[in-house]
């Protein structure tokens, strides 16, 4: 069993127990359309899987952990603690791109990542390392965007970051060795998914008030309309025969049932968000098509009920 390597907003780790319930007892493809941190992907290990975000460089990510785990350690040895000064030997120790004064490491290698993918040369091995070292260093393991697309969360304290992890990259390198990774909209899982395969959709959560934020993924963000539009190709994966699991927040449970899936609460989870007096509980659902007949745990569940 593998561990996510990342920490990233909605993380599923709690409600792994509630999805593995409503597993089928047999399928043929494992697809994960929005898989962040990939709870579920890397506690599962499916052997036959293809996984998705529209976040580009935690794609980059992934394809650098399953293709070069060795050299991504190496790279993020490298690393100095995010508190100590800014290495002079590498682009912005003194100001950013934007010239703001640069007071530490930790901001020096933030002001590197926000240049780096538009700045001409990009090195996948490189973007990935930063991603990999400001996650484990910044204020909540947040990834945030502003609206042009930096990475904007500031340092986070702790005693003693671990951000190289070399244990957990290699066993999230074996998890991932025969994945496919793509970075496209969600809707590709259309073609992709043929019928008795399995979807798990664990989209950004629509916020149940105005105040609870949580799209904050990406700068792109995720709204009704996507949520619509997630609505509509989970329906129609039902019709072609493909086993379809999904989460969300409590305000899409009503619609999920109208479309004919089985929605249960399965309790509250927090926003993660930067503002701490704005970290609403909101309920959290999973609806699927896999009927209890259909699941893998209904025998053992039927026997402990006794
Ligand atoms: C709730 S998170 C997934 C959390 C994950 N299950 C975990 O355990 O960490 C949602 C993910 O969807 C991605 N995303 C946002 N909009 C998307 C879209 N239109 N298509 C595919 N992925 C999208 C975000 O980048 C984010 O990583």
């Amino acid at each position: 069993m593998a561990e996510p390597i990342l920490k990233w907003a909605g993380g599923k780790r709690q409600l792994l127990d509630a999805l593995y319930a409503r597993f089928p007892a047999s399928y043929g493809c494992y697809h994960e359309p929005f898989v962040g941190g990939g709870a579920l992907f890397f506690d599962l290990e499916p052997a036959n899987a293809r996984i998705n975000d529209a976040n580009p460089r935690l794609v980059n990510f992934y394809e650098q952990v399953r293709d070069s785990p060795d050299r991504l350690i190496d790279r993020l040895e490298s690393f100095d603690d995010p508190e100590s000064d800014p290495d002079p030997s590498l682009p912005y120790a003194e100001e950013t791109a934007r010239g703001r004064d640069v007071t530490n490491y930790y901001y020096q290698q933030r002001a590197r990542f926000n240049s780096r993918p538009y700045a001409g040369t990009f090195d996948p091995l490189e973007e990935a390392a930063l991603l990999g070292y400001l996650n484990r260093t910044c204020y909540n393991g947040l990834y945030r965007e502003n609206a042009d697309g930096g990475f904007n969360v500031p340092i986070g304290r702790y005693a003693n970051p671990d951000w190289v992890q070399r244990d957990r990259i290699r066993r999230a390198s074996d998890a991932l060795a025969d994945a496919t990774i793509r970075n496209d909209d969600f809707d590709y899982v259309l073609d992709a998914a043929d019928p008795g395969d399995l979807v798990y959709f664990d989209p950004p959560y629509e916020p149940m008030s105005a105040t609870a934020s949580f799209n904050e993924y990406s700068a792109a963000g995720f709204d009704r309309d996507d949520q619509q539009r997630l609505l509509d190709v989970a329906a129609e994966l039902d019709e072609a025969g493909v086993w379809v699991i999904l989460s969300n927040s409590g305000v899409m449970k009503a619609a999920y049932a109208e479309a004919g899936f089985r929605v249960e609460t399965e309790g509250a989870t927090r926003a993660i968000n930067s503002d701490a007096s704005n970290r609403d509980e909101v309920d959290e659902i999973v609806a699927t098509n896999v009927p209890p007949s259909e699941r893998r745990a209904a025998g053992q569940r039927d026997l402990a009920e006794y």
